[in-house]
């Protein structure tokens, strides 16, 4: 690989202006001088007023994407920086991720070549030691199972079979579940010995499978001795649910005898907290593969997590296909310097696109499926929604004034506009593909974020006020969930979203459940309010937040720093009124992607806050046990 011709250094300071001041320096590392260029970079840290810039010239910002100029004139000679500061920033940075993410210079003659970008520093150049994220842990069990059980009476035995093969006579659904288990762990863990064998083992042992009409469909019994072991169940899910119990045991006593061992006597009798226990994956912002999304959701399986809740749409991409408008899935998906769409969140100059075709969803789904996991889709209306109206201009009102509101993301007039009457036939086509994709009982709407004051400069959204009677934005919006709402209901699905769906006057609460995310305190007033529940609070189940304080800890901080310990311990269900308790259905994990740059940061931030969550919707609130937990999740797979 060729180095990279340039190179740019961002260091913050805390001084010098409205929250700060970035300060960047491009290094021409090239054998030619640098002249008549622009720098563009992206960054979650926005600057808000072209004017307040020093030695550069403001070109042009959308969102993250910002664009400079130098001076009239001013060239970066071979081995030579330029640089410049920005000091009107829409926040302070906390973090080294907070600076440039990526960067490209556009050359003289109009083409692009990819910049080299550094972490942030912070000016004084502060070095903390790394934080201790999750301590040594202490096992009182010998036992590798995560999440942890509801109830564990057994005794370890000194050694181990080399796997467990059905009984003779067992019926064909459960050895194919066998089958099911046994490539499961074949794909997380391709070098560790299987648990389990279709036939006979030398030197494994007996697993009989006994149907038990009377445990619930998630749960499952273990019942070992030195000569088999017995899994009782009463439908698909806790039967997998016992044989990844099983799967578990075997891998940790293989992997590290000196601390795990495989039960010889005694029972687990084993049901999950709660009904819902979900992980939601945003792949607008940054595409994740198909192989990827396949790999998480095996990893969701290990876990005992079962929704897998797919933000498809935001406003940097619309990663669905749908027939009816291909433009959505071409136009609405590239990012790149000569896109509509322009980089953002660490693109450079190479464009970057990236969905997910109809033959794709429907492998995602049944691969799901096969692991007792539902899909929920999402596409994020109406707020949330610069991709499609790129993608479909027509969708707009031409009379509104460009810039009238700004997303908190900094994206212009992002909203589906509610007086558009093709903007509802738009939904209803998508809607209907959706649900010949998706066996899911909910479609996600997202609801989420939309701007006060959005829609108020359009002419037609005032008429639509006026002959409704509907005053302010979010009456605007309640007025366009109803209507989304009916429409899901005549394809027989409910409505899922975030809680702000509930705002201007709701959508009605009969048959809708809302995410709670803003904070812990929306989901009890959601709950009061009638609204079946599902708690993802960023303050503890964000899996982007920062989990230390220190500056070299990559990770936003909007919610505050989430360390894995927190992430473990927060009890979801805890200030909820006892006559509340039963409108929340469980809890959800969130990996909103804008930071997730690589592989690597993935697994950084996502464990072991996904296992912790697993375990907090797994495992009753008496059988927590945080240095339990650190003990075993060492064997967790990761992305
Ligand atoms: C959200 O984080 N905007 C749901």
């Amino acid at each position: 690989m060729q180095p990279a011709s340039f190179h740019l250094e961002n260091t913050w300071s805390p001084e010098g202006g409205k929250h700060g001041r970035l300060t960047l320096t491009l290094f021409n590392f090239s054998d030619a001088p640098l002249a008549n260029f622009r720098l563009a970079y992206t960054t979650l840290t926005r600057v808000v007023d072209p004017e307040a810039c020093d030695n550069a010239i403001f070109v042009r910002r959308n969102a993250n994407f910002h664009e400079f100029a130098p001076p009239a004139g001013f060239s970066v000679g071979p081995g030579e920086s330029w640089t410049f500061s920005v000091s009107a920033l829409h926040r302070v940075a906390r973090h080294c991720t907070d600076g440039a993410k990526s960067a490209y210079v556009t050359l003289a003659d109009g083409s692009h070549v990819t910049v080299f970008t550094s972490d942030l520093l912070l000016e004084g150049r502060v070095s903390e030691p790394p934080p201790v994220l999750l301590p040594e842990g202490r096992l009182e069990l010998p036992f590798a199972i995560q999440p942890w059980p509801a109830t564990i009476d057994v005794k370890p035995g000194k050694d181990f079979p080399v796997a467990l093969y059905p009984a003779k006579g067992t019926d064909a659904a459960s050895v194919k579940a066998l089958a099911t288990a046994q490539a499961l762990f074949r794909r997380l863990f391709p070098a560790n010995h299987i648990p389990f064998s279709l036939i006979a083992a030398p030197q494994g042992r007996v697993l009989r499978f006994v149907d038990r009409p009377v445990l619930a469909r998630e749960a499952y019994a273990l019942t070992f001795s030195g000569d088999e072991v017995l899994l009782a169940y009463s439908a698909d899910a806790g039967r997998l649910y016992g044989l990844t119990t099983l799967a578990q045991l075997l891998d940790g006593a293989r992997r590290e005898p000196g601390k795990f061992r495989f039960p010889i006597s005694g029972e687990i009798a084993d049901q999950p907290r709660y009904g819902w226990r979900g992980c939601h994956l945003d792949v607008s912002r940054q595409f994740t593969p198909k192989a990827d999304v396949l790999r998480l959701l095996d990893i969701l399986a290990w876990l005992k997590l079962n929704i897998f809740h797919w933000h498809l749409t935001d406003d940097e991409a619309w990663r669905l296909e749908i027939r009816a408008y291909p433009q959505l899935t071409s136009t609405g998906v590239l990012r790149g310097p000569d896109e509509p769409l322009l980089p953002q969140l660490g693109n450079a100059a190479e464009p970057v696109g990236g969905f997910y075709s109809q033959d794709d969803v429907r492998e995602i789904v049944a691969h799901a499926l096969a692991l007792g996991i539902e899909v929920v889709p999402e596409v994020d209306i109406p707020g949330h929604s610069t991709a499609t109206l790129v993608a479909l201009p027509d969708l707009t009102d031409g009379q509104e004034a460009p810039d009238s509101y700004h997303s908190v993301q900094g994206f212009p007039n992002n909203a589906l506009n509610p007086a558009i009457e093709p903007t509802y036939e738009f939904l209803g086509k998508v809607f209907d593909e959706m649900v010949e994709l998706f066996p899911s009982e909910y479609i996600h709407i997202g609801g989420d974020e939309v701007a006060n004051g959005s829609w108020l400069a359009s002419p037609l959204a005032r008429k639509l006020m006026e002959k409704e009677g509907i005053s302010g934005t979010f009456a605007l919006q309640s007025y366009f969930l109803k209507r989304i709402k009916a429409m899901l209901t005549e394809r027989g699905r409910k409505l899922a979203g975030w809680n702000e769906v509930a705002h201007g006057g709701g959508v009605g609460a009969e048959g809708t459940l809302l995410m709670a995310w803003e904070k812990p305190e929306v989901g009890i007033e959601l709950a009061r309010e009638g609204y079946e529940v599902v708690m993802t609070p960023g303050q503890a189940y964000y899996l982007d937040m920062v989990q230390a304080d220190a500056w070299q800890e990559p990770g936003a901080s909007w919610a505050g720093t989430v360390p894995p310990a927190h992430t473990y311990a927060y009890e979801a269900e805890g200030d909820f009124p006892d006559e509340l308790k039963h409108l929340m259905k469980g809890v959800q994990a969130c990996i909103w992607q804008e930071n997730f740059i690589s592989h690597e940061y993935f697994n950084r931030l996502v464990f072991p806050r996904l296992p912790a969550v697993a375990e907090a919707a797994w495992t009753p609130k008496a059988q927590k046990d945080w240095l339990r937990f650190a003990a075993i999740v060492p064997l967790s797979p990761k992305l």
